[in-house]
């Protein structure tokens, strides 16, 4: 009686995931005091381990998000002893049931609600949720299930696991994480966009010339080959990660804030985009490089990835929505690992004003007079808009300055990890930031024609060195359209 539990099992407890992301992203909401009062956590995995054992592996990766946090050890200890564990087989049913018996214990008696992270790889989630819904399913509350990625490598066999899944539970119990859903920044964008009088009017291929969307980061594969080398950087960031951040960009306004509505805005969106066409698309991967003395490995150099392989580690593509709204923007992507820097950002860039009266001063290049908006997701998030302006003094000058809203001079506060903002959404109830199975459907719909093109016709990606801006290709894939990358320039 009185307030309910609830109960949080982390299955696959061991692995990186879980030590990394998932239990700090817990210990943090507790710091907060966002988890409810009555909450047990409970690390299942197939290895032995006691509580204590989980405890201290756990305790590893707890950090105060700040270092001068008041009472912070206090609290870890706090969190530990509401952690515990339970070592057991994925696909067996009487383990669960044992899991099921110490849960009950820990809820005494009250309204139990019990949520299953699944932090394993795929060819087990099925296993996982039979016997978890079978055997350790609330009997008087609610009964959720959060899934990572991959959902599938294609159409085929993401609407297989969705089928899969949905033996045993009901769309609105599977919480399908994007984790670049829960980051700071792409949350804002709808807050930029409609609560702001100066966006929304401009968001159309009227005054939108092409919008770019740009993931980069400066370290490679090494040590997840074996991942990789089955998926590829189109499905390890684009099909989901980018195409998300689209998604909610060129979504219409939504009827309200309810996640349903919000999500049929974005189903809607990418049923109104043209599937990839290979032309439309440059893949790469990355090739040793020695820098400063340093050598850097190849892809292939990694003893996980099978020698030759083709799988490309870089892609730049171009889309396209089919809608009155975006009809022939230039929607640009392009992600890639073992690149120069870490970063992840949205650029917009708008058309040349029309008859400038100062267009002498920017000489042939008009294209740099053009107004840009960019969000940076990471590291460093900002938002800021290039602008002309006159350089100050007796002549006539422009130069192009930025409007900038660099979150760390803003806001003294912290920014919260992603997870954090998903798990206390996934425990709320609120779906949102969630993608719905018609979404997923929709997004592998836009991309399997070309996975499955790039696999038979045995593309080989342009190579490209360790720590380098990426290939050449990508520049003239943009060029294609007459665009220029903004971070580039
Ligand atoms: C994951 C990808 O989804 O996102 C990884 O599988 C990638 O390859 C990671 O490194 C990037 O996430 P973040 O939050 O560190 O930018």
């Amino acid at each position: 009686e009185g307030e309910p539990t609830v109960s949080i099992t982390v299955v696959g407890a061991s692995g990186d995931l879980a030590k990394k992301k998932i239990f700090p992203a817990l210990f943090a909401l507790y710091y907060e005091d966002c988890l409810p009062k009555h909450f047990t956590i409970f690390g299942y995995a197939r290895s032995k381990m006691t509580d204590a054992e989980l405890r201290t592996m756990v305790s590893k990766t707890l950090t105060c998000r700040i270092d001068k946090r008041e009472n912070c050890s206090e609290k870890m200890e706090q969190f530990l002893k509401r952690c515990f564990y339970h070592s057991g087989q994925y696909e067996s049913e009487e383990n669960f049931a044992d899991l099921d018996k110490k849960l009950k214990e820990h809820e005494g008696g009250r309204l139990s609600n019990r949520l299953f992270y699944l932090s394993i790889p795929p060819n087990i989630f099925i296993d996982v949720v039979k016997s978890a819904s079978k055997s350790a399913s609330s009997k008087n509350g609610w009964t959720r299930v959060i899934v990572e990625k991959p959902f599938g490598r294609d159409s085929e066999s993401s609407a297989a696991l969705t089928r899969g899944l949905k033996q045993y539970l009901d769309e609105d119990q599977i919480f399908r994480i994007d984790h670049y859903l829960g980051k700071e920044l792409v949350e804002n964008l709808s807050i930029l966009r409609f609560s702001n009088l100066v966006f929304e009017p401009l968001w159309s291929r009227q005054y939108i010339r092409n919008v770019q969307l740009i993931f980069s980061e400066d370290f490679g594969t090494e040590g997840r080959g074996g991942y990789f080398d089955n998926y590829g950087i189109i499905r390890d960031i684009m099909q989901n990660h980018l195409l998300q951040i689209l998604a909610l960009f060129a979504m219409e306004t939504p009827v309200s804030l309810d996640a349903e509505d919000i999500r049929n805005e974005k189903v809607k969106v990418l049923r109104s985009m043209k599937p990839l066409q290979l032309e439309n698309v440059v893949t790469g991967q990355y090739k040793n490089h020695t820098k400063g003395g340093v050598a850097y490995p190849g892809y292939t150099d990694d003893k996980t990835v099978p020698k030759g392989s083709l799988t490309p580690t870089f892609a730049a593509a171009a889309l396209f929505i089919d809608n009155a709204r975006w009809d022939g923007v230039p929607f640009l992507m392009k992600a890639g690992k073992a690149l120069e820097s870490r970063r992840t950002e949205i650029r917009v860039q708008f058309r040349h004003v029309p008859g400038n009266l100062y267009k002498r001063s920017f000489g042939t290049d008009l294209d740099r007079a053009t107004n840009e908006l960019v969000i940076r997701v990471q590291p460093d998030e900002a938002i800021y808009l290039k602008i002309n302006n006159k350089v100050p003094g007796l002549g006539m000058r422009l130069d192009r300055s930025n409007l900038n809203l660099l979150y760390s001079s803003r806001y003294s506060k912290e920014i919260p990890d992603a997870y954090e903002r998903l798990l206390l959404d996934a425990i709320e109830g609120e779906r949102r930031l969630f993608i719905r199975s018609d979404e997923l459907d929709a997004a592998w719909e836009l991309f399997t024609p070309l996975l499955k093109e790039l696999e038979e016709k045995k593309i080989a990606p342009e190579l490209y060195p360790h720590g380098s801006c990426g290939p050449a290709g990508a520049h003239y894939l943009a060029a294609n359209y007459n665009v220029r990358w903004g971070d580039t320039v």
